[in-house]
């Protein structure tokens, strides 16, 4: 057991990525110029109103922009996107170099190919340690078929069904 006295950065991130989760890509628009990050601090807030949060570094470019731009969207990626996941986590690049982006209903730039993508308004944000908490009402929402992009200890991989009947009361 590590005490919580000796909980360093490392620590933290090794102890979260036993937490699986799924990959993102939270882009936006701000002054005609299009923001991307990879992000797996997604989460679900509320079902209603629909209400989801991310949490956006400090210091990356795309945070300040979806704070200005107000809009963002999150794009759910398919478990071939890996690349993508990669191109968006990369630091002090144009994400979007070369790449064929298209945009959703709400005039912000959505990631071609993903699992789903969910456009929101900025509802609220705050700063809570070395990041900012967006929290974005969801206004569009749009689905599509295939598998998602898994991420665990730092890996990428695959989310397998174990193909058993959904939890009945959740779905
Ligand atoms: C799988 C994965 C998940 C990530 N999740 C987050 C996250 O939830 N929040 C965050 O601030 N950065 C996260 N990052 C790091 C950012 O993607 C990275 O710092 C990004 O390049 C910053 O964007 P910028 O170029 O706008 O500064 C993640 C990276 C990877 C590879």
């Amino acid at each position: 057991m590590t005490p919580a006295a000796a909980v360093d950065p490392l620590t933290m991130r090794r102890a979260m990525g036993r937490f699986a989760t799924g990959v993102a890509v939270v882009t936006t628009s701000a002054d005609g110029t299009p923001h991307g990050m990879t992000v797996n601090s997604l989460t679900s807030v509320s079902l209603e109103p629909p209400l989801l949060l991310v949490c956006l570094t400090t210091g990356a470019r795309s945070t300040e922009a979806v704070v200005r731009a107000g809009r963002f969207a999150v794009s759910i990626l398919s478990a071939r996107q890996e690349q993508l996941a990669l191109r968006f986590a990369r630091r002090g690049e144009d994400h979007f170099a070369g790449l064929d982006v298209t945009h959703g209903r709400h005039a912000v730039p959505v990631i071609p190919g993903a699992f789903a993508h969910l456009e929101c308004e900025v509802e609220r944000h705050f700063v809570a340690g070395d990041h900012v908490v967006v929290i974005g009402h969801v206004l569009t929402v749009c689905e599509r078929d295939g598998e998602p992009l898994g991420f665990m200890g730092g890996r990428f991989g695959d989310i397998v069904s174990r193909g058993h009947d959904p939890v009945s009361w959740f779905f």
